[in-house]
């Protein structure tokens, strides 16, 4: 499949519609993904944005081949050295070795040490342009923006922005445009892709907008190297990533919990009716750890206020799933988010204050430094004590 973006670009691509786990087991893909490479042809020469991940590669080639002969690529543009992007490389690289390869001198390096190939590369720098001819494409490094290595480039005159992995969403689509597209899905997705992937780099986020709107570059078209092609009032999501920059929150707040024998999960319902009874207007999510999906919970945090997290005691800790939660959670940063936690417990009964202290190290901001604790399983009165609780951190989201 390759499909014309406009009368110089094609889409020469792979749409992964079985995709469902992405960096290994770390991150679900409900909705599959595309890798999305783009044929860029000016009046004089031609250039390849980034491949696919490496388990289609000699598809992509055989694809290639039908669109274009390979000898007639004279620039390979990797934006970024993962391997989702730059899989089909060694593939491609055996058919035409000596092609030159743009890349950020971090991405040199990465894709050195990820294929071992001294092929010919030509790292660049911001503001480093190479002509096609007609017309240019001007590369800006976007370090952070995942990775060390991450590159945008810039195709002048069709004024489309190439961003590699920033503004993308592992969605997979026959439509491939933001205007086709149910909005509802490509949101949920776009979201839940900068919170489990952009979130640690959100102050970069806000630079890099910035960085770009400064140089004036007219933007016609978004082609992210991830799900579909922002045609449509394409700043959108840039001003929507400039949102989501800024310590973004919503009007919810977040509980999660894991439980052994129901006490902890029977705690977080009455901590919602409290919150709820404290703060009619809030929007409160529970969730199970151990059985909702971690990065649909990472999502929901990204959107909450606060989080109020449970866990009973086991070994002198915590159930593993909030242990993975609350590991996530420090690896993301999030900003001006408040927390607090909860849990039942038989005997020694130190989980409470050990989820506190994930909570500081993660950053966030104690509602009540003491936490909830309840002893088997709570019963009336305890569950009256939960209420309370609720209302306390309902009260302080006001
Ligand atoms: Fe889509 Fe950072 O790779």
């Amino acid at each position: 499949m390759s499909f014309k973006v406009n009368e110089n670009v094609t889409w020469v691509g792979k749409i992964d519609w079985e995709l469902r786990k992405f960096h290994g087991e770390e991150l679900s893909t409900h909705r599959g993904t595309s890798y999305n490479s783009y044929l860029v042809r000016g009046k004089e020469k031609t250039a390849l944005i980034d491949t696919v991940w490496g388990p289609f590669a000699k598809e992509f080639v055989e694809n290639l081949k039908k669109e274009i002969d390979l000898n007639d690529i004279d620039y390979i543009i990797a934006n970024h050295g993962e391997t989702d992007h730059s899989g089909a490389l060694p593939d491609l690289m055996r058919e035409i070795p000596d092609t030159p390869i743009y890349c950020s001198k971090a991405g040199e390096k990465s894709l050195k040490g990820q294929y071992h190939q001294d092929w010919n590369f030509k790292p660049v720098k911001t503001g480093d342009k190479i002509d096609l001819g007609d017309k240019e494409l001007i590369f800006v490094e976007a370090k952070m923006l995942h990775w060390p290595d991450s590159m945008f480039c810039y195709l002048t005159g069709d004024n489309i922005l190439f961003p590699n992995d920033a503004f993308g969403q592992h969605y997979a689509s026959e439509h491939m445009y933001n205007d086709l597209v149910d909005q509802d899905e490509l949101y949920s997705e776009a979201i839940k892709y900068y919170a489990n992937i952009l979130t640690p780099f959100s102050k970069l986020v806000t630079a890099k907008i910035k960085e770009f709107v400064d140089m004036n570059l007219p933007v016609g078209m978004i082609c992210p190297s991830h799900g579909i092609i922002w045609r449509e009032d394409p700043l959108q999501i840039v001003n929507t990533y400039a949102k989501w920059a800024d310590a973004y929150q919503e009007n919810q707040v977040t509980i999660v919990y894991d439980t052994m024998w129901d006490g902890t999960r029977k705690t977080a319902e009455a901590i919602a009716k409290g919150i709820k009874e404290a703060n009619n207007s809030i929007t409160i999510k529970l969730h199970n750890a151990a059985r909702s999906d971690t990065n649909d919970i990472i999502t929901e945090i990204f959107k909450s206020k606060a989080i109020v997290v449970g866990s009973p005691t086991i070994n002198k800790g915590i159930l593993h799933s909030i242990a993975a939660l609350m590991e996530m959670a420090r690896g993301l940063k999030f900003q001006e988010k408040k927390g607090c936690a909860f849990g039942c417990y038989g005997w020694s009964g130190e989980s409470v204050k050990m989820i506190n202290e994930q909570l500081e190290e993660a950053g966030f901001e104690l509602i009540n430094k003491d936490g909830l604790k309840i002893m088997w399983s709570p019963d009336e009165e305890e569950k009256a004590a939960a209420v309370a609780y609720g209302k306390e951190i309902g009260s302080a989201l006001k």
